[in-house]
């Protein structure tokens, strides 16, 4: 989402400063065009070369050495970034901003930028706790600015405390999250996600290959979007992502409740989750132990947690997934008709680069309008965006006319939704 954006990356005099290179290098990797600026303190802790290099542009330094294509440099910059981000930010350059001084090229690119500005302070424990830089920081919060909270631990100085640079990935997600379009502000988005457990002793169960990253990129896609999120999750290797509520699962039935309980705020939900339709029927207390005859486990049905969802859906926006891997479109229709949801997103997991685990899709999307859009292989990123533009025109065809996508499906495809094949 950062491809072709433009970042003025202010570096200031602090340790942390060497983690702006790596910094630098993963907005590049992400083709973000980074133009940095250094302090005089910052060419103290790491070159103006390295950033160069990493950056593949001149480093600006100072605000009268002139620079091919920057004629007067801090204006130039300040035009041409869609967001200043200061890495670290030291307690000196934040009274600075706070108390209107432009003395240099990165305080008057940020005096001139009507860009967002995101500070990510890091400094000593005592400095940052200091009355003085907590009213800087809480003014330049009253002022728009984007503060990042630091992260505590063992500081360079020795100390323990709070003062850390906050994570690189954290201040990745804060620079998407300002960039994005604040689109799904009114939604308050239910997302499942990830593989269930179903156990038939204490140390085994039946579950299935979903890593939950489709789930994932789509709580991740909706919170930027300025949603309120719900991620209920089966056991997934997955960072919690950032801002939403995370409850975390491990059966079915716990989804289930999981979801019953939550389900009342909920004006959209999207069912990604990988839900087992069956459990033993008997969870042994001791573990089963080896004997000569075969060990047969008897199962027995789930409850269909979408199922129950559409049966009181009112207004809400309800998602599914359809996983399949043989007559995709039939199932498909026969699911969402069934189960009474807006839209199906339907991916055949026998394809290549689509389905569980993998970091891309191959989806169609179905509606009850009877429209039919099938799309080529993107990256799950991709598909959370394009799904949440769908729960968006939905939600806008709504406001226009509130009996739209309300009524009943096309005939041909209720034709399919009444067969038995659907689960
Ligand atoms: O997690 P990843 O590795 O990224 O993989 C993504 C995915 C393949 C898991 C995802 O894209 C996907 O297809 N999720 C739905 C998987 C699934 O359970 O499909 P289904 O066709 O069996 O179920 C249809 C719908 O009913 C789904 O929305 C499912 O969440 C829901 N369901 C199913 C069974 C059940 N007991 N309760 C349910 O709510």
């Amino acid at each position: 989402m950062l491809k072709g954006k433009k970042i003025v990356l202010g570096i200031t005099g602090g340790i942390a400063a060497y983690k702006a290179a790596e910094l630098t290098r993963q907005l590049v990797k992400e083709g973000v065009d980074v133009k940095v600026i250094m302090t005089r303190h910052a060419t103290e802790f790491i070159t103006p070369m390295t950033l160069q290099t990493l950056s593949g542009s001149p480093v600006f330094t100072d605000m009268f050495t002139p620079i091919k294509d920057f004629e007067i440099a801090h204006i130039s910059l300040s035009d041409f970034s869609d967001i200043i981000v200061i890495v670290p930010a030291t307690a000196n350059i934040i009274g600075k901003i706070a108390s209107g001084i432009a003395d240099d090229i990165l305080t008057t690119t940020i005096m001139a930028t009507k860009s967002p500005v995101l500070i990510c302070p890091a400094m000593n424990v005592n400095m940052f706790e200091n009355a003085i830089v907590r009213e800087n920081i809480n003014k330049l919060a009253d002022h728009g600015f984007y503060i990042l909270e630091p992260g505590s631990g063992e500081l360079a100085c020795g100390t323990i405390g709070k003062g850390r640079l906050p994570e690189l990935a954290v201040i990745m997600e804060k620079i998407k999250y300002i960039l994005t379009e604040k689109d799904l502000l009114s939604e308050h988005v239910l997302v499942t996600a990830g593989p269930t457990r179903e156990p038939f002793d204490p140390v085994r169960f039946i579950t299935n290959y979903s890593s939950g990253k489709m789930g994932y990129a789509i709580a991740t896609a909706a919170y930027r979007r300025g949603a309120r999120v719900t991620l209920i999750s089966g056991p997934t290797h997955l960072q919690i992502p950032h801002g939403v509520n995370f409850i975390s699962i491990s059966s079915a039935r716990e989804m289930r409740d999981a979801v019953m309980a939550n389900l009342s705020e909920a004006t959209v939900v999207i069912k990604a989750a990988a839900v087992a339709d069956y459990r033993p029927s008997i969870c042994e207390t001791q573990k089963i132990k080896k004997k000569n005859e075969d060990l047969e486990i008897k199962l027995e049905k789930n409850p269909d947690i979408i199922e129950e969802i559409g049966q009181k859906k009112e207004e809400r926006i309800l998602v599914g997934f359809a996983m399949e891997s043989e007559h995709l479109v039939e199932n498909a229709i026969a699911k969402m008709v069934k189960k009474n949801m807006d839209f199906i997103v339907a991916n055949d997991v026998t394809k290549q680069g689509a389905g569980f685990q993998g970091d891309t899709n191959i989806i169609s999307i179905l509606d009850r309008d009877g429209e039919m859009n099938e799309l080529p292989l993107m990256d799950k990123t991709q598909v959370a965006s394009i799904i949440l533009d769908k729960v968006k025109l939905i939600r806008e065809n709504r406001r226009k006319n509130p009996t739209s996508l309300t009524g009943t499906f096309p005939f041909a495809w209720k034709t399919v939704g009444d067969g038995d094949k659907v689960k």
